[in-house]
């Protein structure tokens, strides 16, 4: 019998289709013009670039920046690349109940650089292990995942899956699929801590490890010339095996632009609810009870348990139908009617059919004792009714989608960003990933900062660009939008080529009679993929 897979995949597969055939983007983008002011210019020449971020979408940027013979460092804070898709079975500190904005392991930023910082096990009683986990924070993946969005669209360019690969791809694959185009583009040289001898033929684009800790714009210096640049304050740790002890290196490095490609999705959401601290403390033989859902690794330690999921969204199904097979007894704590992801697919979200689903919660009754677990523990739920005899909750209830450099962009309106991903107060800063579908679009992004920092591409003038981010014309919504993301694509596609054409940048992504008139072509007309190059076909 054939899996029900391939089947998933080709519905999925409609609905992107239909949303591309359905999208209407309003390509407008100006061109032919010979007015300089009309556009963005920039102080100095743009010639060494910071990228903050080895996931999927920092990848891409280093790369375009790097085939653009631009200086590139690219700073990851995690010991390899692959950004959320970096698996592995550590898990990040565990987050606070209830949520606070401060870190559980405090740093103070040195006042002088260099500085060199060591750490000895259980110092501050806090362990090297969890130092080490805190400094590049593991992903929130788990180890029988599968994508959620086609392989088709799960890629990088040039790396393909083999052509019999299932649909749906493993969280495995798709982090080899990265890996692998971080190695094809030389990113990756130096991503085993182990080997930090330094390579002649080699050199270090990218430092692992290596945490941005703050961003600053330099003021013009004592001799007034105008220098401004970007400082990025940076922070190292590497193992000391030997002497068992962690190193902390810090220092700082200058910049003419940045781009940031540090995710979404960062940081768990813990819902207030009455009484989750103390539930949140009660251990049984030395384990916790209650964790979100970015520590879950594997189905297995929940063998024989009572398990409530807090939250039917992606992560909360998933998981339930992970663990179903292994459980004593699973419950869902769901609010009505929200059974569905973002792309509508509710199919794809089933749970399991021995799933008890349950109103919200309402409050935690205090537990008597701390070390018991919480299987005595009586949950009181919206409905006004109660249940008890849980013995582990996973809180699938979401992550904040904050920015880097939260006092120049807001995460949530994201209204300081132009369409094409530069801040628009100073272009020299741009960001990847929180737009624009880090997958089909990254490849474009990069691109673009690269022609744009070389000269290749211009951007309208600063007023322009507020005016269109104003006109909510060139809203494209977020990465998972498939809809109004096609909308982006196109107008990225066609401002590269007609830039390109307009000063001396090469024409990449679609053959000349498909783009030209591409204003006014209604979108009925808009080529299909036998038309476009290799690397437009994977939507
Ligand atoms: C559970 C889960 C399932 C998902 N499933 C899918 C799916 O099926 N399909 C899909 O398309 N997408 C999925 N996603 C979304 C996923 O985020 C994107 O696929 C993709 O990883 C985004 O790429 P990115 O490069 O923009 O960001 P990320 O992959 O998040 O990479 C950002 C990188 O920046 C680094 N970084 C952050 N801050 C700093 C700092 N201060 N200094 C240095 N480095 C820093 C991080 O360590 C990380 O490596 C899922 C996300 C989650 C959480
Ligand atoms: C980058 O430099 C190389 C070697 O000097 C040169 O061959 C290439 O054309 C340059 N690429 C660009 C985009 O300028
Ligand atoms: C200011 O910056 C310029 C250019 O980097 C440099 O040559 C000069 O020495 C700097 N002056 C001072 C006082 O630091
Ligand atoms: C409240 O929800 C629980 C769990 O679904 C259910 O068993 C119970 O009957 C509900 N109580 C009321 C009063 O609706
Ligand atoms: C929960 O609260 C009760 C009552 O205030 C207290 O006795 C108990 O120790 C607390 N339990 C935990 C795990 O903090
Ligand atoms: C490209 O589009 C034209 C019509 O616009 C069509 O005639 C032609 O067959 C297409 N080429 C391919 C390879 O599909």
């Amino acid at each position: 019998m054939k899996s029900p897979i391939p089947c998933l995949c080709a519905i999925a597969l409609t609905i992107f289709f239909i949303f591309s055939v359905v999208a209407q983007p309003q390509a407008a983008f100006q061109s032919g013009t010979d007015n300089a002011a009309q556009w963005t210019t920039f102080a100095r020449p743009i010639k060494r670039v910071a990228v903050i971020g080895a996931g999927p979408s920092g990848l891409q940027a280093a790369t375009h920046l790097l085939a653009a013979n631009l200086t590139v460092r690219l700073f990851e804070r995690a010991p390899a690349p692959g950004g959320k898709w970096f698996y592995t079975d550590e898990t990040p500190v565990r987050e606070q109940y209830p949520e606070t904005e401060e870190s559980p392991i405090p740093e103070k930023i040195p006042e002088n650089f260099p500085a060199t910082q060591y750490y000895t096990e259980g110092e501050g009683s806090i362990s090297l292990e969890e130092r080490w986990r805190e400094h590049w924070n593991p992903r929130p993946m788990w180890s029988d995942l599968l994508a959620n969005s086609p392989s088709e669209a799960t890629k990088l360019p040039g790396i393909e899956y083999p052509p019999d690969a299932p649909c749906l791809v493993s969280v495995h694959d798709v982090q080899r699929n990265v890996r692998a185009y971080a190695s094809l583009h030389g990113l990756n040289t130096n991503d085993n801590p182990a080997s930090t001898s330094e390579s002649p033929l080699f050199p270090p684009i990218t430092s692992y490890a290596t945490r941005v800790e703050a961003i600053r714009k330099s003021k013009p210096n004592a001799s007034g010339s105008k220098t401004e640049t970007w400082t990025l304050t940076l922070r190292r740790l590497s193992w000391l095996r030997e002497s068992n002890r962690l190193k902390a290196e810090w220092w700082e490095e200058e910049f003419d632009a940045v781009v940031v490609a540090t995710g979404i999705y960062t940081k768990a959401k813990i819902p207030e609810i009455k009484g989750i601290g103390n539930w949140s403390k009660a251990v049984e033989d030395g384990k916790y009870s209650i964790y979100h859902a970015q520590s879950f690794r594997n189905p297995k330690r929940y063998a024989g348990k009572t398990v409530l999921i807090v939250g039917s969204f992606i992560s909360g199904t998933y998981i339930s139908r992970s663990i179903a097979p292994y459980v004593d007894k699973l419950l869902i704590s769901a609010r009505p009617n929200r059974h569905h992801d973002a792309y509508g697919l509710d199919i794809m979200l089933h749970v399991p059919t021995q799933t008890e689903i349950v109103p919200e919660i309402s409050s935690f009754e205090p537990l008597e004792h701390a070390s018991v677990g919480i299987k005595a523990g009586i949950i009181h739920l919206l409905n006004g009714s109660a249940i008890s005899g849980i013995d582990e909750i996973i809180f699938a209830t979401g992550y904040h989608t904050e920015t880097f450099l939260p006092e120049l962009v807001n995460p949530r309106t994201l209204d300081s960003l132009h369409w094409t991903g530069h801040y628009i107060d100073d272009p020299t800063l741009a960001y990847a990933g929180i737009l624009d579908d880090p997958w089909r679009h990254g490849d474009y992004v990069g691109h673009g900062y690269a022609n744009v920092w070389t000269g290749k591409a211009r951007l309208p003038s600063r007023e322009q660009m507020w005016r269109e981010m104003r006109s909510g014309r060139y809203d494209f919504g977020t990465p998972l939008d498939i809809l109004k993301q096609e909308g982006l694509r196109r107008l990225y596609i066609t401002w590269l080529n007609s830039e390109s054409l307009e000063l001396g940048g090469k024409l990449e992504y679609i053959s000349h009679q498909d783009w030209v008139n591409f204003d006014n072509l209604p979108m009925s007309e808009w080529p299909r993929d036998g038309n476009l190059s290799r690397r437009v076909v994977s939507w």
